[in-house]
């Protein structure tokens, strides 16, 4: 039988692949049959060990120059699927944030998103067809204490989304947002037992989400069966959105 989600043929860029939850996604669509393109900036080493696991290849740029981003889309170009989920996740308190922590996390988070995005739409454009997905972050929508910045640029990111999908529908191209909420790590429980105890009494589902859980959302997002879905934000986040926030 047909398998209902297949991706066969399909040429999927994930940035930030080598980190926790990118892995995750690459991991998703390769199991949808996708031919996946891992991005890497630092972590080359755990980006080619996935791009080898799941029999894929690795691309090197740092997002924020923009002449990295485009030699990087000159080489790997065209792909049918962007998956825009790199980012930087600095914890400072406000007043003690600086221009140049504010900058580096807009650059990281915001602009590379909207320069990527750009440069990839225009090589979907020829073949009428594509999907971007961003990660925003439930804290898009509700700020968590020392993360002003970053979840600034996460609300961005969803208003890019929507903007994007308003602009770039004419061409076939989607986009849509996912926006998880605490993802497992190893180490996690260790590193922030308090943390990962309210969680799980907070989440109607009772347990942290996982890189693949993310994945799964963004491979619907991409696939034939979201074909009629553009400029949402699908928040996989185990119902801890549920709760009233008053
Ligand atoms: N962890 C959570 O619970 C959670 C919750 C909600 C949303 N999210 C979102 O999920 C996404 C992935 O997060 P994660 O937890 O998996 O973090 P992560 O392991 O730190 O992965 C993020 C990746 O972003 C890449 N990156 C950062 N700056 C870059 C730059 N200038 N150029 C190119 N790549 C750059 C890094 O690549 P290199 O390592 O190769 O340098 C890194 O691997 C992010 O968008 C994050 O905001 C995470």
């Amino acid at each position: 039988m047909t398998p209902v989600i297949n991706l066969n043929g399909q040429r999927v860029l994930i940035t930030g692949a080598g980190g926790n939850i990118g892995s995750g996604i690459a991991r998703r669509f390769a199991a949808a049959g996708a031919e996946v393109i891992a991005h890497h900036h630092h972590s080359a080493a755990p980006a080619k060990a996935l791009a080898e696991e799941i029999r894929g290849t690795t691309t090197k740029a740092d997002l924020t120059d923009p002449l990295q981003l485009q030699r990087m889309i000159h080489e790997i170009a065209p792909v049918d699927v962007l998956v825009n989920n790199a980012a930087v996740q600095t914890v400072r308190p406000l007043k003690d944030t600086t221009a140049e922590d504010w900058r580096e996390i807009v650059d990281t988070n915001l602009n590379a998103v909207f320069a990527l995005t750009q440069a990839v739409v225009r090589t979907m454009i020829p073949n009428a067809r594509g999907s971007v997905i961003t990660i925003a972050s439930i804290e898009g929508t509700h700020p968590a204490e020392g993360h002003a910045a970053y979840a600034t640029t996460k609300a961005a990111v969803l208003m890019h989304t929507k903007a994007a999908a308003l602009e770039y529908g004419r061409f076939g191209v989607r986009c849509n947002a996912v926006s998880p909420g605490l993802i497992g790590r190893p180490g996690i429980e260790e590193q922030w037992p308090e943390g990962v105890a309210r969680w799980r009494a907070a989440a109607p589902l009772h347990r942290l989400g996982t890189p693949e859980d993310v994945g799964n959302a963004c491979v619907f997002l991409a696939s034939p069966l979201a074909e009629w879905i553009t400029g949402q934000n699908l928040v996989v986040d185990g119902g801890v959105s549920t709760h009233p926030t008053w």
